[in-house]
C-alpha cells in the first residue's frame, strides 16, 4: 500500500514538466543526497587504504635516504631491516612508548605532549617539539649501520617534513629525503632534485670539536676552502628555502633537536 503510494509520488514527480520548478528543486535534492551518500561512503571505506598508503610512503622515503629503495624488491620486506624505537629527546634516552602507536604529528600538537620552543630556540620555525621522536636503526646483525631521524621545518610557503640518515659513526650525514613540501617546483621544489640531494651524502654535521657546523650555502661551495665538508649548495633562486632546510637541519641535530641522542650513542661507541 505505501509502496504503491510512493511509486505515485515518484511518477507524479517524474510526470511534471521539465521546467517545474517543483521538480527541479526536488531531482537537485536527491541528486545532492545521492552524491553525499557516495562520497561519504568512499572516503570512509578507503580510509584504512590511504593510511596503508602513507606508511608505505614513509617506509618508501626511509629505504630512499638511506640508499636501499629497489623497486625490484618489496618496500615491506626491505623495511624489515630497521629497528624503529622512540627516544626521548631530552635525555637522548630510549623510552618503551610502542613506536606502532606512537604519532610524533599529533604528538607535536598536543602541548601535555610536547615543549614550547623559544623564538631563540625555534630556528626551523616550528612552534612546538614533541618530547619524544621515532629513530629508525638500520642494523646488520648487531652493528649499527645507520640512523634514520624524523626532520621538519620551514622553507618558503611550507613545512617541509623527511628524514636525515646519520652512519654508524654519529656524525657523517648518508642523506637527506622530503616527502612533504610545498615548495615552488623548479625553485624550493628542487630539494627533490636527486643531484641536490647527493651533495649530503658524506658531509660532516659536526667538527672535531663536536660542534655543529653544517649548513646549506649560498652559492657553490669552494672545495679548496676548510669546512667544505660541513657545506652544501644553495639552490639557485630559492635562498629562502635553502636557508629553511639548513636552519630544519641545524635543529634537528642540534642540542634541542636529537643533540643530546647523538652525543650519547657517539659516546658509547667509542
Ligand atoms: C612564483 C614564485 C615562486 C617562488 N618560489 C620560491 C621557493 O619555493 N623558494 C624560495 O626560496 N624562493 C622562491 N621564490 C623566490 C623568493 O621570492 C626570493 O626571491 C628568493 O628566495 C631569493 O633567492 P635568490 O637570492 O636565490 O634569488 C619564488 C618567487 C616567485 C616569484
Amino acid at each position: 500500500m505505501a509502496d504503491n503510494k510512493n511509486k505515485g509520488m515518484f511518477a507524479s514527480i517524474l510526470g511534471l514538466p521539465n521546467d517545474d520548478p517543483k521538480k527541479t528543486i526536488i531531482v537537485a535534492f536527491l541528486l545532492c543526497l545521492v552524491c553525499s551518500v557516495l562520497v561519504s561512503t568512499s572516503a570512509v571505506m578507503f580510509k584504512p587504504l590511504q593510511v596503508a598508503n602513507k606508511q608505505a610512503d614513509i617506509k618508501k622515503n626511509i629505504l630512499a635516504v638511506t640508499g636501499l629503495l629497489n623497486e625490484s624488491s618489496d618496500v615491506n620486506t626491505l623495511f624489515e631491516q630497521f629497528e624503529v624505537k622512540i627516544i626521548d629527546l631530552e635525555t637522548g634516552e630510549y623510552s618503551d612508548i610502542d613506536p606502532d602507536t606512537y604519532d610524533q604529528k599529533k604528538a607535536a600538537d598536543d602541548p601535555a605532549q610536547s615543549i614550547q620552543l623559544s623564538q631563540q630556540q625555534d630556528i626551523a620555525n616550528i612552534a612546538r617539539r614533541a618530547k619524544f621522536a621515532k629513530v629508525y636503526l638500520l642494523k646488520d646483525g648487531n652493528n649499527l649501520k645507520q640512523v634514520v631521524l624524523p626532520v621538519h621545518g620551514y622553507g618558503l610557503w611550507s613545512t617541509l617534513y623527511g628524514f636525515v640518515s646519520i652512519e654508524s659513526d654519529f656524525n657523517t650525514i648518508g642523506g637527506l629525503q622530503f616527502y612533504s613540501h610545498a615548495e615552488t617546483p623548479g625553485l624550493g621544489g628542487e630539494v627533490d632534485n636527486p643531484k641536490w640531494r647527493k651533495q649530503w651524502q658524506g658531509k660532516k654535521a659536526f667538527n672535531d670539536s663536536g660542534e655543529l657546523k653544517i649548513e646549506v650555502i649560498r652559492g657553490h661551495v669552494d672545495f679548496q676552502v676548510a669546512g667544505a665538508e660541513h657545506q652544501v649548495d644553495g639552490l639557485s633562486g630559492a635562498t629562502l628555502t635553502s636557508r629553511g632546510v639548513s636552519n630544519l637541519v641545524n635543529f634537528w641535530l642540534g642540542n634541542d633537536g636529537f643533540g643530546p641522542y647523538l652525543k650519547k650513542m657517539s659516546e658509547a661507541e667509542k
